[in-house]
């Protein structure tokens, strides 16, 4: 079996029964302007600045910021004009680069035209890329996913890998690693040249220790929710949730808490965020990760 690849979960009927009895009577309840209000609002979500030392960084790269938002999950709790208020507040960072690891959506493949927009007012000059999550494959439609963000100018890697221009760092894109085809499933990856970075996005976490290699920085994942609601005897029901932040060797994990939720629109002790990642060069008295968290509370 490739290294890579992670079994695919699936649920019991019953435990799928009482899923689709809650997200219905959560929906009719006004689930939606709840999450949007509770979670999505000024002052609600949260703003995770990491810092990540690179030994022997370019110059050309020193600063660089990335932009990552992961598992929006269009659908029954986040809809068109949700994400405004985050969209506001990002357009005025002006990273370099956005990327997006999955789960646009949650069960329909069109759900994500209702958020393509607010995504594609983010996509600064370097470009914007993206992955598929485990929920981008049902009814097997991610082409049309692909097709509306390439509208907002922002593209699917399918285990593939592109340079930024004359920039030089990669940025490779691991298909989901659960419900991707088969077939796929061994992603093209550049050789590194002395001096040339990648940045891999990849859904599903538990895919990065097989992803490690020098030169490349940072592994940036979703899929996990940060466990959506992290209390006793709930937090096991999502996917295994590695930590924020992981330190593999050359290589860092990062793991965004997504913005959207699955099942009811709850999150407790697990906020919505938005992560911004900047590359700075190590040296002897700063060559360690450290993050940052706030809650903006407006545009800038
Ligand atoms: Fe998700
Ligand atoms: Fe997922």
């Amino acid at each position: 079996m490739d290294p890579l690849r992670q079994p695919v979960r699936r649920h019991s009927l019953v435990r799928r029964l009482v899923f689709a009895s809650c997200r219905h009577a959560a929906r009719w309840l006004g689930g939606r302007a709840w999450y949007r209000s509770r979670y999505l609002g000024p002052g609600r979500w949260e703003l995770r600045e990491e810092r990540l030392p690179v030994p022997g960084l370019p110059r050309a790269l020193h600063g660089f910021r990335i932009l990552h938002l992961s598992d929006m999950h269009a659908g029954p709790f986040l809809g068109a004009g949700d994400l405004k208020a985050i969209a506001q507040w990002i357009a005025g960072q002006m990273p370099d680069l956005l990327v997006l690891t999955g789960d646009y959506i949650t069960h329909a493949w069109d759900d994500v035209l209702a958020i393509a927009p607010d995504l594609g007012a983010l996509v600064p000059p370097r470009g914007g890329f993206a992955v598929f999550g485990n929920h981008d494959y049902r009814g097997h439609q991610e082409a049309r996913i692909a097709a509306a963000l390439r509208e907002q100018n922002i593209t699917c890697l399918e285990n593939k890998s592109v340079r930024l221009g004359e920039l030089p760092l990669w940025v490779t894109g691991i298909s989901d690693l659960e419900e991707s085809p088969p077939e796929a499933a061994t992603p093209c990856r550049p050789e590194l040249e002395a001096g040339e970075f990648e940045l891999v996005l990849c859904h599903h976490p538990l895919g990065a220790p097989a992803l490690v290699r020098p030169g490349c920085v940072a592994v940036l994942a979703g899929h996990t929710h940060g466990r959506q609601i992290d209390l006793p005897g709930l937090r096991a029901l999502g996917p295994s949730h590695p930590g924020l932040r992981v330190n593999l060797g050359p290589t860092t994990l990062y793991v965004n808490r997504g913005l959207g939720v699955v099942g009811v629109p709850v999150r407790v002790g697990v906020p919505a965020e938005v992560v911004c990642l900047e590359l700075v060069p190590a040296s002897p008295s700063d060559s360690r990760p450290t993050s940052r968290m706030s809650r903006p509370r407006g545009p800038t």
